[in-house]
């Protein structure tokens, strides 16, 4: 009986001794404090504190990395709304993107998609409405069963408005297969920046190589964006990389390599920068595939969730 609670003791007082030396494991891995050494005790049927099993925190950052909101940060709120971008700036990225078409009346419409159905509470296409048409739906209709307040469909001049003085911003200019591209659209967007004293605050992106060729053309002040699908990228893999940066030079004289990132290589992220081209990525939305392209080397990621990319690249 003697030897028994004897034992018992020793045991209670080791395994408080263990578990303590586990917690000062754990407290030395969050501080520079020196690692405290275990108990010389050990005994054959007690566990013992696995250093091994602690995991090593990052602590690698990249603050140099520019954070861009996927149209206004769709994680988080109503793509491409002034909600979104007011967001965005309240986070503090450093850029917000969003998208633009053309109305009927050839107004600068910010949505990503060419027809109204998916975000908004209407059908159609923007190119079939006039601007006061689309002014009356609310474009977070569908954003997490519309538990967001009503927003309107934002122009351009609006987004650049509310963003002026705050952040940066990319403005893709979209164009659909099926529809052709918006007659004029560049010179409308350059002048909406232009008129606002903007120009060192925007970056032109667009997947349509000649349209970003335009904008140069138009005003060689802009820096632009040369997107590129994961079918684009593939369909280029074949030829060297250096090769295939010189051919987008070539077509459109742009800033940025902006190629998804889901299809983008170490070995393009290189050839770029030697030609001293800027490399975007998009649209990344987990933490591992953060850090890959921070390691990278990339000079923007484009992402739904700012929260998540600041606190990755240590921002
Ligand atoms: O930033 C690039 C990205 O916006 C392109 O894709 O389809 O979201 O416009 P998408
Ligand atoms: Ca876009």
């Amino acid at each position: 009986m003697r030897l028994s609670r004897n034992r018992s003791s020793l045991r209670l007082v080791i395994a408080l001794s263990v578990l303590g030396a586990e917690v000062l494991v754990l407290a030395g891995c969050r501080t520079t404090a020196p690692q405290p050494t275990a108990t010389s005790v050990a005994l054959p049927d007690m566990p013992t504190a696995a250093p091994t099993s602690v995991p090593t925190p990052t602590t690698q950052t990249w603050p140099e990395i520019l954070t861009v909101a996927h149209r206004g940060g769709a994680a988080l709120a109503p793509e491409n709304t002034l909600g979104a971008f007011a967001n965005a700036i309240s986070i503090g990225v450093d850029m917000v993107e969003c998208d633009v078409h053309l109305s009927k009346d050839g107004e600068l419409v910010v949505m990503h998609d060419p027809d109204l159905t998916r975000t908004t509470d209407g059908r159609g296409f923007i190119y079939q409405m006039n601007l006061s048409e689309l002014a009356g739906l609310n474009a977070a209709a569908k954003f997490r069963a519309a538990a967001w307040p009503v927003e309107p469909v934002p122009t351009l001049g609006q987004v650049l408005d509310l963003v002026q003085g705050k952040t940066s911003i990319q403005i893709e200019i979209k164009v659909e297969k099926f529809l052709g591209r918006y007659t004029g659209i560049e010179q409308k967007v350059i002048d909406a920046v232009t008129a606002r004293g903007m120009v060192d605050d925007v970056v032109i992106i667009s997947f349509d190589f000649p349209t970003i060729a335009e904008v140069k053309k138009l005003d060689p002040r802009f820096k632009t964006g040369a997107l590129m699908s994961t079918v684009d990228l593939n369909q280029s893999s074949k030829n060297p990389y250096d090769q295939y940066v010189e051919e987008i030079i070539q077509q459109t004289n742009a800033d940025y390599i902006m190629p998804s990132s889901a299809a983008v290589s170490d070995l393009l992220i290189k050839a770029a920068h030697a030609r001293g081209l800027k490399m975007g990525v998009w649209t990344v939305n987990t933490a591992g595939e953060m850090r890959r392209m921070a390691e990278w080397g990339v000079d923007a990621i484009t992402t739904n969730d700012s929260v998540l990319l600041k606190q990755v690249l240590g921002k």
